[in-house]
């Protein structure tokens, strides 16, 4: 898979999220289901867009015990996503069961990337309450290298990010990463945003982007225009 726009699909029902994607008659984007949809309507969301010929990053962040994550990620396999992923938090030896899990008996498999950090997460939340006692960028690239060595595809990561990511794991190793906002656009709760374009220059893979498109009065329009300035 090359470059792409992958839309958050930030709605509460199926209802809204077929509204949305009804008005993309030209093309499919590759969409992100988030935990609030699929918890809201199950699995059947994850088929019904799949079968309308939808590419999706399931959103779900997996942090469990390696035997539970492995049999989860086996179910999700199963939905035919192409994107899943888990909290680099939960260790290698998780990464790694998860990767058996999501291995179906043909060999293929979904693509699998980690969180490290949380944006939400701060120095001072890290120090205070998780106890780690690293500097956050350190922290991020070590949990990176955790992935790597696990056998992940990637991570989910800051477009600051990308670069040293890219630096530290290779080129190959795929930067998925929100916190994508229009020069022209509202920030709104994103503090450290990029541009499309700018996200293109330094190597992001794939950008994760919500508002901007599901909150513009031409939806289409802002799709076409993150496709135009991130991989045309
Ligand atoms: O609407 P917006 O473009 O801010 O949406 C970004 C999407 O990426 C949301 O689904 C958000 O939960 C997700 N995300 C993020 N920052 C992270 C990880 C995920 O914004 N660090």
């Amino acid at each position: 898979m090359g470059k792409d726009v992958i839309i958050a699909c930030d709605f509460a029902s199926a209802e809204q999220t077929f509204a949305f994607l009804d008005k993309f008659t030209g093309e499919k984007p590759f969409v992100k289901i988030g935990m609030e949809l699929f918890y809201a309507e199950g699995p059947s969301i994850v088929r019904e867009i799949k079968a309308r010929g939808h590419r999706i990053f399931l959103d779900l962040k997996l942090h469990d015990i390696p035997n539970t994550v492995k049999k989860s990620m086996a179910v999700l396999s199963n939905l035919d996503v192409d994107i899943c992923n888990l909290h680099a938090g939960g260790t290698i030896p998780m990464m790694e069961a998860a990767l058996e899990g999501l291995t179906r008996p043909d060999g293929t498999r979904p693509l699998l990337i980690a969180v490290t950090q949380l944006t939400s997460t701060d120095q001072q939340h890290m120090e205070d309450d998780l106890w780690i006692h690293a500097p956050m960028a350190d922290v991020v690239m070590h949990y990176a290298e955790n992935a790597k060595k696990a056998g992940l595809d990637g991570v989910v990561c800051s477009p600051l990010e990308a670069k040293k990511v890219h630096d530290r794991c290779g080129s190959g190793f795929l930067t998925v990463t929100p916190g994508v906002r229009f020069a022209d656009g509202e920030k709104g709760d994103q503090k450290r945003v990029m541009t499309p374009a700018q996200a293109k220059e330094i190597g992001s893979d794939y950008i994760v982007v919500g508002r901007p498109i599901t909150a513009a009065d031409d939806p289409v329009a802002a799709y076409r225009r993150c496709v135009n300035e991130f991989v045309d």
